[in-house]
C-alpha cells in the first residue's frame, strides 16, 4: 500500500484524495491516512500530492518508518474523505517544515 507521511500535517491538500478509485483516504483533524487494508497500489495518488507526502510503503523516507503503524492505526478510527476540500489555512507556511509529527491532531 502507499502511505501518507509526516509533510502532510496542517497542510492537508486533500488533491490526494479524488483520483483515488477505492476511496480509501480517511481524514482526521490536520493530518489525512491511507487504509493499508483498502489501497490498491494503483499510484494515482502519489503525484497529486502538492506536499510530496505519499510514498509507497516500501519507500518512505528514513525516519519515517512509523507513519506505516500509523496510517493503518488511524484509518480505523478516522472517517473516510472521498472529496477534496480546501487546504487548511497555514498550509503553505507549513509545508516542508521538519518534525510536524508533534502537530499531529487525533
Ligand atoms: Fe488510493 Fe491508489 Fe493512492 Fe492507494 S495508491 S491510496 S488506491 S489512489
Ligand atoms: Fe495530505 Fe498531500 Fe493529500 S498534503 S491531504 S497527502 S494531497
Amino acid at each position: 500500500p502507499f502511505v501518507v507521511t509526516e509533510n502532510c500535517i496542517r497542510c492537508k491538500y486533500t488533491d490526494c484524495v479524488e483520483v483515488c478509485p477505492v476511496d480509501c483516504f480517511h481524514a482526521g483533524p490536520n493530518f489525512l491516512v491511507i487504509d493499508p487494508d483498502e489501497c490498491i497500489d494503483c499510484t494515482l495518488c502519489e503525484p497529486e500530492c502538492p506536499a510530496n507526502a505519499i510514498f509507497p510503503e516500501d519507500d518512505v523516507p528514513a525516519g519515517q518508518e512509523q507513519f506505516i503503524a500509523l496510517n493503518a492505526e488511524l484509518a480505523k478510527v478516522w472517517p473516510v474523505l472521498a472529496t477534496r476540500q480546501d487546504p487548511l489555512p497555514d498550509a503553505a507556511e507549513w509545508d516542508g517544515k521538519p518534525g510536524k509529527l508533534s502537530e499531529l491532531q487525533r
